[in-house]
């Protein structure tokens, strides 16, 4: 059996989260080539829909990341969209998923290494949950088709 190597999204604020991405790049700091960034203009954009499109799109976790609580450069979208992913996480919990397949994570362009750690633990948190249900149901489907 293949060694399960999960598909992560993260929609980073383009202020602080993808600023810091950049950071980590420019230190030459290592994290997990699992995941995906996704540049926001701030994670108050982020909408529950866009995270469960993800997740309906095979993503195996998704985060948002965005600046530290009151250094939102659009006042308070951080918070919205902490209230949001405490919803998509409520969804997923009452549909028999696990919630921990969404978080939300807050740094400031700085943090290139809090960037770099929370990629690994969060790959390393998604890996020990496994593949996204929905992939696995596909994966029974076609076996049963015989494809
Ligand atoms: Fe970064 Fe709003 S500008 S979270």
């Amino acid at each position: 059996m293949e060694k399960f190597e999960p598909e992560i999204v993260a929609l980073c604020c383009h202020y602080c989260a993808y600023t810091a991405a950049d950071m980590a790049g420019s230190k030459r700091l290592c994290y997990p080539p699992n995941v995906k960034i996704i540049r926001v203009p701030c994670t108050g954009k982020v909408d529950a829909i866009h995270i469960m499109k993800a997740l309906q799109k095979g993503a195996d976790g998704v985060y948002v990341a965005g600046c530290l609580e009151g250094d939102c450069h659009f006042k308070n979208g951080n918070i919205r969209a902490k209230h949001r992913v405490k919803y998509v996480q409520k969804i997923l919990n009452d549909i028999g998923w696990s919630g921990e397949r969404v978080d939300m994570i807050t740094m400031s362009a700085g943090m290139g290494e809090r960037f770099a750690q929370t990629a690994a633990e969060f790959t390393e948190k998604i890996r020990q949950l496994g593949p996204n249900p929905i992939k696995l149901a596909v994966d029974q489907k076609s076996s049963a088709v015989g494809e």
